[in-house]
């Protein structure tokens, strides 16, 4: 009598804990369902905000959305330099291009400073216009550090040689060592700083040491594998095989 008491008891135990694990698994299902629009939207305000943050334009939380809204977005063609009007910016989902073999391409080797091995065909672009005037273009750049990719964005000013700001969005670098590249102190150095010396040499480089010029900033400490990836990713994006196309049209025109 007593042996079946206690199995009723143990079974009681049992069906109590999965109950209890059925409801807690159900309540966290739905907080996560609920909770994904909220996370997107704040994922796509942080891109904004760093987009802004890139070109100079810093803005308070609730300002992002109307600041961004006088950006323009465009769709280039790396390949031909030129903005793609076929293009939708509002729809065009580079992540889901970056799962299409078709919208990539293979980097030759010989000139894959980032690291990156391939990159989409067609990236958008971020406009800074008044009265129909480019004033500054916004540019995301991307190559490797020491432990991650790192995805950033760099702002030109109309002469398409001036760097007028530079953010990074996301790096998986050491805090304190290569993770400085998002301290502000040193992303202000950026400002006014040159791409390109004479026609088409892209001279800008992130070094240690003396000699800071026009076309230096100044290296991270215990972090040049780091400060290497940053200057790699200059190196490439400005490339001809980067936008270095796309910026020669825009001169063209501005
Ligand atoms: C725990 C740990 C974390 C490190 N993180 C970085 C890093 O984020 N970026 C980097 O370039 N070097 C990092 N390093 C240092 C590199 O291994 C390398 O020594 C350094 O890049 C050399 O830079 P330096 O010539 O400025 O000293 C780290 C080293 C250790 C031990």
């Amino acid at each position: 009598m007593s042996d079946k008491k206690s199995s009723n008891e143990a079974l009681r135990t049992i069906f109590v804990a999965l109950s209890l694990c059925l409801v807690c698994s159900i309540a966290v299902s739905v907080t996560v369902v609920n909770l994904k629009p909220r996370q997107d939207r704040n994922k796509d305000l942080d891109l904004k905000k760093n987009i802004l943050s890139a070109a100079g334009l810093h803005t308070t939380y609730e300002e992002i959305e109307s600041n961004f809204s006088k950006i323009k977005i465009a769709v280039v063609d790396l390949e031909r330099g030129q903005i793609d009007e076929s293009i939708d910016p509002d729809t065009y989902n580079e992540n889901k291009a970056k799962t299409d073999p078709d919208a990539q391409i293979v980097i030759p080797a010989d000139i894959d400073v980032g690291g990156l091995v391939k990159r989409l065909k067609k990236v958008k672009v971020y406009l800074v216009q008044e009265s129909g005037t480019l004033k500054q273009v916004i540019l995301p750049i991307v190559s490797k550090g020491l432990w991650s990719t790192m995805y950033g964005f760099i702002s030109l000013s109309d002469d398409l040689n001036t760097v007028k700001g530079f953010a990074y969005y996301s790096q998986g670098e050491t805090p304190g060592l290569g993770g400085e590249v998002d301290n502000p102190a040193w992303k202000e150095q950026w400002i006014g700083k040159k791409i390109f010396s004479g026609a088409d040499k892209i001279a800008f480089k992130v070094a240690k040491g003396a000699g800071k010029g026009v076309h230096q900033v100044d290296g991270l400490s215990g972090a040049t594998i780091t400060a290497n990836g940053v200057t790699n990713s200059i190196r490439y994006w400005m490339s001809d095989h980067g936008f270095g196309k796309f910026l020669n049209n825009l001169k063209g025109v501005n």
